[in-house]
């Protein structure tokens, strides 16, 4: 058997397990960039990582909005128009057949890209924002934006709109990290870390929550992580191959990613 086979083998047999013993047994999906690569949006590390030919403390901190707020605004609009022609994979379509089938209970993700609810998700909390809000740090109003933004946006109130999503050097939302250290600690028996480098906190230290309550952790990734290490199994290889494998053979019944996929497509 191929090293592949053996992991996902030993992965579902875990899982079997516990619902074996578990009648209302839970999963928690944790996801990074990674899950989206295969959709054609770039990561942030590793191979043509967007932080190789883009400087994060020019384009991603309060400092850098405060100094060059065009700068800022022209990079989002670019990664807006980029994603928003992007689809979900077969990956994201996995996390779907999951849910639908009442096992996996929420997705926690760092991407600010919408492809899990594009994909039909409903359960999820978005730790790092949405690219497709901006929202006014005076009035605290959020406006949806369909397409990047031609000029400056400005609120209602007059001040300068920035996009909603969570820049190096600040806070998560405090509810956000609160509901998912919740669903972590009561509510996760098995924890998919999916495509994340597993090296910006606090999210980082959420596979370490889960593992204190006893969850199994079951990592996808094309390679190891700092999380590998408290991992039960790190099934290396593309998430979007390997996910909707391991998906499959758990639950050979359930409407499959591909089926959801062609079905999102028809629907379009
Ligand atoms: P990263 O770009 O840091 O990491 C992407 C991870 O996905 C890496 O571990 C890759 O090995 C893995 N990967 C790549 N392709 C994959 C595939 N096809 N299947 C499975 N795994 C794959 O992205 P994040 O961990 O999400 O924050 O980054 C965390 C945060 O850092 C982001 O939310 C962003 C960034 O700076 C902010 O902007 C605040």
């Amino acid at each position: 058997m191929s090293k592949k086979k053996e992991q996902l083998s030993r992965a579902i047999s875990l899982v079997k397990q516990i619902m074996r013993k578990h009648e209302n047994t839970q999963l928690i999906a944790l996801s990074g960039a990674g899950i989206s690569k295969a959709s054609g949006i770039p990561t942030f590390r590793g191979e043509n990582g967007l932080w190789k030919d883009y400087n994060p403390k020019e384009l991603a901190t309060p400092q850098a909005f405060e100094r060059d707020p065009e700068l800022v605004w022209d990079w989002y609009s670019w990664r807006i128009s980029l994603i928003k022609n992007k689809t979900p994979n077969l990956a994201h379509y996995a996390l779907v057949t999951l849910e639908k089938a009442g096992l996996l209970e929420c997705v926690l993700t760092q991407n600010v890209d919408s492809l899990h609810q594009r994909a039909g998700i409903e359960n999820i909390i978005e730790l790092h924002g949405n690219i497709f809000r901006a929202r006014c740090e005076k009035c605290h109003k959020r406006i949806h934006l369909d397409h990047a933004p031609k000029e400056l946006p400005i609120c209602s109130c007059g001040k300068l709109l920035r996009p909603d999503v969570v820049w190096f050097g600040e806070s998560l939302d405090s509810r956000l990290l609160e509901k998912s250290q919740n669903v972590l600690t009561n509510q996760c028996d098995v924890l998919l870390v999916i495509g994340t480098s597993g090296i910006v906190y606090p999210v980082a230290s959420f596979p370490k929550i889960a593992k204190k309550n006893n969850a199994v952790i079951l990592e996808f990734n094309i390679q190891q992580t700092p999380i590998s290490h408290i991992a039960d199994v790190l099934i290396q290889g593309k998430a979007e191959k390997l996910l909707p494998e391991f998906v499959n053979r758990l639950l050979p019944d359930a409407p499959s990613p591909s089926e959801l996929k062609e079905e999102g497509v028809k629907t379009k």
